[in-house]
């Protein structure tokens, strides 16, 4: 094995619900995912992440945790788990699994617990439940705002009947947050890790790992003016960040960093309490933020040599498909990390984002969260979205450090646009009454046969979100003997990735090129990428990959190209 195997993975996100469903009742499942291992291992990649599958009333599609130490009967069993882990270890994949620690669900023994006690009470302590403002306490106790639309806080009735306190919830209404300055909840967590570790899982990608910790005495958030500190602006690049631009397509203000509940010093010694654990355990067991914070800079201090080992690169992913803001961003990007010794990761598309397939040609403003839906604008079309993110992947992969790739993104699949309205589930689009679509479309099931019921999803024509018809000339299936599919590009990219120790290399940048190209080198190989319009001259040496066709020593628009040279 390659010393410190997560500095270089490729790392495949499997979202639990669309990967496989091996019972045919329309969900995904564990046994799904074992049956579905070949695939992963021809494809190429080092790890699976696999979000959550435990007991869940899944109002937030299981990041809302029952029973952190059991598997949703949704999905299987903890025998199932097992069988998942051992056959993924066989084939030389390692498994990440999700932690998510900020809150639970509101069906946790622990919140129902609280909700049976009295304020003051032990039970209540273990999450953030206060009294409200107001003469009658019918005010919530601050002003934050949940993540999926409307208050961060609930008021329970109680024991009695009556009004009483309210807890938190950065989330849906459904997700009390814990109160992380409480003992008996670091004990727990610190149990819940040991607990998968000693199944034999390779590490986590913590959820919400800029939430924990909030500002103490909860004080109200007053956000910082438009387009002037990226304090609250999550997702937005470093650069258009500080240069105060206007904001950029992708951009949401929930995710920032200013906010009293955001990136608190203190949730930094939960992750060095939690490595120290990690490091107790044989081959290398990684921790991977899930951080929205901003700039770059302050996003490396989650992965500093003794707390986490990698952090999700958003700033990358809100990167638009314009090559001085992708040189930007590279450039942050790996000084950032390089500065405290992590590597750098990249990222495009994920269960959260409009899939990148869509996401990078969309013309209009689409801040993250609010996903696409029929009444949206600027959108591409399939062939137009498809070409560029073909070129953007093909960029990615050649960098230096972990990439993570999104089930389905293999495929070329767009964003599902026309999810009927009856069928949404996210929670943002119940909490602001249609007026965010959310995240259903990124999160369609997959397609693995293009002419079997829910296209080879399952044994079944079930599947939880409808599958739209153009999944059948997408299918896995359709792909894998056509060596200019998509799925074809990648197994090449991923294997050329790793011939050459591409994740292990440097970005030297290529001089001379026109301001629309991106184009560097790493090791043996010249990458070099079109954004522009117009085609450009390649420069020498053999074409050892290209995400389109080429014709000649000439690279088209939105198209990448790597060369040995
Ligand atoms: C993270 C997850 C997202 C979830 C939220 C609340 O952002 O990626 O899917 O809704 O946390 O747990």
């Amino acid at each position: 094995m390659t010393p410190e195997w997560w500095r270089t993975a490729a790392i495949y996100q499997i979202y639990p619900r669309s990967f496989a469903d091996a019972n045919g009742d329309g969900m995904g499942d564990l046994a799904g995912i074992t049956s579905r291992l070949g695939a992963l291992q021809e494809l190429g990649i080092d790890a699976i992440w696999l979000s959550p599958f435990y007991t869940s009333p899944q109002r937030d599609a299981g990041y809302d945790v029952a029973d952190y130490r059991d598997v949703d009967p949704l999905f299987g069993t903890l025998a199932d788990f097992d069988a998942m882990v051992a056959e993924s270890h066989a084939r030389g994949i390692r498994v990440i699994v999700d932690l998510v620690p900020n809150h639970s669900s509101d069906a946790h023994v622990w919140f129902q617990a609280a909700l049976a006690a009295a304020p003051g009470s032990a039970e209540r302590a273990r999450y953030l439940f206060r009294d409200g403002r107001g003469d009658d306490g019918s005010e919530a106790p601050n002003n934050w705002k949940s993540v999926f639309g409307g208050p961060a806080w609930t008021r329970v009735l109680e024991a009695d009947g009556t009004p009483g306190q309210w807890y938190l919830h950065l989330f849906d209404s459904s997700q009390p947050d814990f109160d992380w300055t409480n003992e008996e909840v670091r004990d727990e967590f610190r149990d819940i890790l040991r607990f998968w570790l000693d199944r034999g899982v390779d590490g986590f990608r913590v959820d919400v790992a800029h939430g924990m910790v909030k500002a103490e005495g909860l004080p109200d958030y007053t956000p910082p003016a438009e387009g002037g500190s990226m304090g609250g602006a999550g997702g937005l690049t470093t650069d258009a960040a500080a240069s105060g631009a206007p904001l950029e397509p992708g951009i949401s203000d929930e995710h920032g960093g200013s906010a009293p509940y955001w990136a608190q010093d203190g949730v930094h010694e939960i992750y060095r309490d939690w490595r120290l654990l990690l490091d107790e355990y044989p081959g290398e067991r990684v921790l991977a933020a899930e951080a929205w914070v901003d700039p770059l800079s302050r996003v490396a201090k989650w992965v500093r040599p003794d707390e986490m080992h990698q952090a999700f690169n958003f700033a990358y992913l809100e990167t638009p498909w314009n090559a001085a803001a992708l040189r930007r961003v590279i450039d942050d990007s790996l000084d950032a990390f390089a500065a405290v010794g992590a590597p750098s990761t990249w990222v495009l598309s994920n269960h959260d984002v409009v899939r990148h397939a869509t996401r990078l040609s969309v013309t209009e403003a689409n801040p993250q969260g609010h996903g696409l839906g029929p009444r949206s604008k600027g959108l591409p079309s399939f062939e137009a979205g498809l070409r560029r993110a073909r070129a953007a992947t093909a960029l990615m992969l050649a960098l230096p450090g972990s990439a993570y790739i999104y089930q389905g993104e293999e495929l070329g699949l767009p964003e599902v646009i026309d999810l009927p309205d009856g069928a949404r589930q996210d929670p943002t689009w119940f909490r602001t009454a249609g007026e965010r679509y959310g995240r259903d479309g990124c999160r369609v099931p997959l397609p693995w046969e293009s002419s079997a019921p829910s296209y080879g999803f399952g044994p079944a024509d079930a599947s939880w979100l409808p599958q739209p018809e153009q999944w059948a000339s997408l299918a896995r299936d359709v792909q894998r003997g056509d060596p200019a599919s998509t799925l074809s590009l990648y197994r090449d990219a991923l294997a050329l990735r790793r011939e050459r120790r591409l994740g292990a290399g440097a970005v030297e940048w290529l001089p001379g090129q026109p301001e629309s190209v991106v184009a560097f080198r790493n090791g043996d190989i010249v990458v070099i990428a079109n954004t522009g319009d117009a085609p450009v001259e390649l420069p020498a040496g053999e074409v050892l990959l290209s995400s389109e066709p080429l014709d000649g020593r000439v690279l088209p628009a939105d198209t990448t190209a790597w060369l040995a040279a």
